[in-house]
């Protein structure tokens, strides 16, 4: 796992739009895993500014997204499908058919669960992953106790994501208890994965997910298995990590990264 602390959220989230563009130029058909969040909007501003200013194409890209909410409709404002429309499929040249999220309202939720899986590997499996974090450590909606081999299925949300995305639906009893989201094994499959954590709340959750034990309570924190998992932070995050001053001198010295600095 590599960890980079960047001075502001926008920064973090630029560095983040700034990978996500260089992978799209050197393959123009990649495979894009994609999160929602309000962490993710700042990430998608970017890509957007990218497309009409540097003439970023995303004519031959393909998506797909991490989770949607169960019984949200396409067109419900709440719904993931609606947040990726606006934030980011509608301002690009992405081909919408090439856009792929779970659909929430599915007659057979287990069938759709396991026909987005199909979809994935139909592709050729997914590049390049987004990642927001939950509160409850979560990635996707994988819930603490989720299988660390878990595949697309529908999930219980948790009391603390209810809370946590309480606030646009106007009250926690609007909330959809349900959602179908990637499995854990899922995402672990995807060739690179990317985490964005910003702001001070997530500063404990993201110290469990990077330093602490590999745990289905903490399901970030199986990002630990990966071979090629980064974790980009601000500096409100980076709080409760014990080693970013070692963080800090890799991004600063290997040059993997000096594109980046
Ligand atoms: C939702 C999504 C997660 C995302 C999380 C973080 O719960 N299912 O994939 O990581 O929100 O949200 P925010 O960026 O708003 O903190």
């Amino acid at each position: 796992m590599e960890l980079i602390i960047q001075r502001d959220p926008e920064a973090a989230a630029l560095l983040l739009a700034r990978i996500v563009a260089n992978e799209m130029r050197t393959n123009p058909r990649t495979v894009l895993g994609l999160a929602t969040g309000n962490t993710m909007e700042a990430v998608y501003r970017h890509l957007v500014h990218m497309h009409q200013t540097s003439k970023l194409s995303f004519a031959k890209v393909r998506t797909f997204n991490l989770d949607e909410y169960v019984g949200l409709a396409p067109d419900d404002k709440n719904s993931y499908r609606h947040f990726m429309n606006e934030r980011l499929f509608h301002q690009v040249n992405i081909k919408l058919e090439n856009t792929h999220l779970p659909d929430g309202c599915a007659a057979d939720l287990e069938a759709e669960c396991r026909d987005y899986e199909k979809r994935i590997e139909k592709a050729g499996g997914i590049d390049l992953q987004l990642l927001g974090i939950g509160k409850s450590g979560h990635i996707g909606f994988n819930e603490p106790l989720s299988a660390l081999r878990s595949r697309t299925r529908v999930k219980a949300l948790a009391p603390a994501t209810i809370k946590q995305n309480a606030p646009l639906f106007g009250a926690e009893h609007r909330v959809p208890r349900r959602a179908l989201t990637m499995g854990v094994g899922t995402i672990l499959e995807a060739r690179r994965c990317l985490l964005l954590a910003t702001g001070e709340a997530k500063a404990e959750i993201i110290a469990r997910a990077v330093e602490g034990p590999i745990t289905s309570m903490v399901t970030a924190s199986a990002l630990q298995l990966h071979p090629r998992a980064t974790v980009i932070v601000d500096e409100a995050a980076a709080t409760k990590l014990k080693e970013r001053e070692y963080y800090r001198w890799i991004f600063a010295n290997e040059p993997e990264w000096e594109e980046y600095r």
